[in-house]
Parts: C-alpha cells; structure tokens; sequence
C-alpha cells in the first residue's frame, strides 16, 4: 500500500501565498535566483527524463553501469536491510537495478520527493520487483528523513541519494543533510551516494548545455511555469539558458539570462521587476567533487566509507556510521 503525504505546496492548485512569496523573495535577491525545486513540475521531469538520455549527459548512464556491475557487493557490504529510503528517486530506473540484485525476498521501500510525478513513476517502475512494500512521502528530504527518525524501527537502514543530487547542494546544506540521513538511522545501516566528479570544463557544459537545447528548455520551464501559475509575463524569447563552470566553487551554475532590458510582472506579489541586458536569474548549481572530498563530507556527517567504485568521471560510495548520532546532528524541526 502507498501513502503520499504532502509537505511542500502544490503549484498545480491556486497560488497560495507562500509560494508567490518564496518566488518574489528569491527574484529580488542579488543575485536574482529561483528555488530551485520548481524546475521538477509535470514537463519539468519529463525533460529532465530526457537529459538522462542525453548522449552528452552521461551522469544517469554511467550511475546505471555502476549500479548493474556493483549492485550484488553493494548488498553484500550493506549487509541484511530492512528498509530502502531513497531521496528523489526520478524515474525509479536506478533502485529498479539496485535491488533486482538483492537476495532477501520482502523489503520495505520508501521514496521520498517534493514531485508526485516523480514519487508515481518511480513506484510504477518498482512494480517490476517482487517482494516490495512501497511507501511514497511527498516531502522535502529533511522532513522526510525526520518522518524517519521518528518511525519504530530506524536499524538497518539503506539510504540511497544517487543522480549527482547531493551537488546540487551548497557545501553547508549538504553537510546538513547527511548528518540528518545519519540522524534518521540506527546502527547496521548504510548511505549509498552517487555523485559526479570534477572533469574538464568543455565536457561539464555540453552535459549541462547540450547542442539539442533540452537542457535549456528544462531550465526555461521554471518561466512558463511562473507564467502559467503565478501569473507572470516572462517573455520567453528575451530569456536564455546559460551554464558556466566556476572554478573556484568547483560548480556547474545554470542562470536565464536577460538578452535585452525589460520588465517583468508578478502581478501575485505586486512585483515589478527591471532586468538589465545581461542580468541574469541563477536557477540552479551542481556541484563536481573528487572521490576524497565524498569521503571526507561522509567523515564530516559521521560515516566511514566502506566501499567506493569511479567509472567515467562519477563515483559511487557506500558508507556506514562510524559514531554514534550526537544531539547537534539532531532535525532542527518541529514536528
Ligand atoms: N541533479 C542534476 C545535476 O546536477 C540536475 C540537473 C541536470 C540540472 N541538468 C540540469 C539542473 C540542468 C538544472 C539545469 O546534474
């Protein structure tokens, strides 16, 4: 049986205030940005499905080759589990292969995602494994690892955060949000984390501006979006999708930016905005790592690498408690 529970606001229904004023907030920060979880709406997965399908993204092929290779020894490392959490699952594809290789018949699994469309699809997908009972939390990950915390039995636990999604993190927020998967689990359990390397520059912007132009149609989705549900009057031939590599932050960043000066309502929030020629709107980073500094944000949250696998510029790690959850690593929410 499924539950879905709902945390985060749906933009499907009437704009309800705090995301009108989640979305002003952040289009009057300097930087101008946008929360980045409004890229995942319907067409937003959807598109994002087919960047996974990119030849010049390989994130989603590569994590698949390591999966099916690695699959049997991530098991057999893990040890016996009693439950699947994964953050974000997408399309389901990836925990599909992970736990086709398992050997133990019945297992809970529980998907957690702010996205129906992703948490449907992905249980859709799981439908092809026997033996599971899976849960769907509508959630962000930190609500949804505290739901966690707070259920009967949190040992032997398998946390799985695959697609690079950890890099899509600012360096304290996912530190925060390790510590909150070691948090939500007891001993015997493991984190399962997939994340892409640093790499050269030319091959980081065709994976995150590719010559089909989908991922700048994924990106411009945010503004037929706010356009659609909350009103505004982007015009989107005067917005365009720019991915730059920042060195020095070690991170992929993805803006729309103004190609001319022009104005822009929120009528929702009252808002006018004034872009300049050139000004941008950053939408969303990624974050590239090298396998030492997985293994030392690991360390920092509480956990000892037990195995680490690279293929193609992506690494795989699995990694167990190596000290007990202190009271800082604690949820700072109240539930
Ligand atoms: N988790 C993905 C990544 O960082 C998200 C992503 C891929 C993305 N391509 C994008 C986000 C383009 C914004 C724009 O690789």
């Amino acid at each position: 049986m499924s539950t879905l529970r709902s945390a985060v606001p749906d933009l499907t229904e009437t704009p309800r205030l705090p995301v009108v004023h989640e979305v002003a907030e952040h289009l009057q920060r300097t930087p101008r940005q946008l929360p980045t979880h409004y890229l995942y709406d319907r067409l937003g997965s959807t598109l994002f499905e087919a960047i996974c399908h990119l030849p010049w993204y390989r994130i989603a092929t590569v994590e698949q080759q390591l999966l099916a290779t690695h699959a049997r020894d991530i098991h057999a490392i893990a040890g016996p589990v009693g439950v699947v959490v994964e953050l974000g699952p997408g399309s389901g594809e990836k925990l599909v292969t992970l736990l086709g290789a398992r050997q133990r018949a019945a297992l809970q699994v529980r998907l957690i995602d702010v996205s129906v469309e992703a948490l449907e699809q992905a249980s859709r997908a799981l439908g092809a494994v026997p033996g599971l009972d899976v849960q769907l939390a509508r959630a962000t990950y930190e609500d949804g690892l505290a739901q966690l915390a707070h259920a009967p039995s949190v040992d032997q636990t398998l946390v799985v955060f695959l697609g690079s999604n950890i890099g899509n993190f600012d360096s304290a927020d996912a530190d925060r949000l390790l510590r909150a998967m070691r948090t939500a689990v007891g001993p015997g359990s493991s984190v399962l984390i997939g994340a892409d390397l640093v790499k050269p520059e030319a091959e980081l912007l065709l994976a995150y501006d590719d010559p089909l132009g989908v991922t700048a149609a994924f990106n411009r989705n945010l503004l037929v979006r706010l356009n659609r549900e909350l009103g505004a009057d982007f015009d989107l031939g005067g917005f365009a999708h720019r991915a730059v590599w920042n060195a020095g932050a070690s991170r992929v960043e993805m803006h729309l930016v103004s190609l001319r000066r022009q104005h822009v309502c929120l009528p929702s929030a009252a808002l006018e905005l004034t872009f300049e020629a050139g000004e941008s709107i950053w939408t969303e980073r990624s974050y590239k790592y090298t396998a030492g500094q997985l293994r030392d944000m690991l360390a920092r949250a509480g956990f000892g690498v037990a195995a680490q696998w690279e293929r193609d510029g992506f690494a795989l790690t699995l990694a167990t408690p190596s000290r007990p959850a202190t009271t800082s690593d604690q949820p700072t929410h109240d539930h």
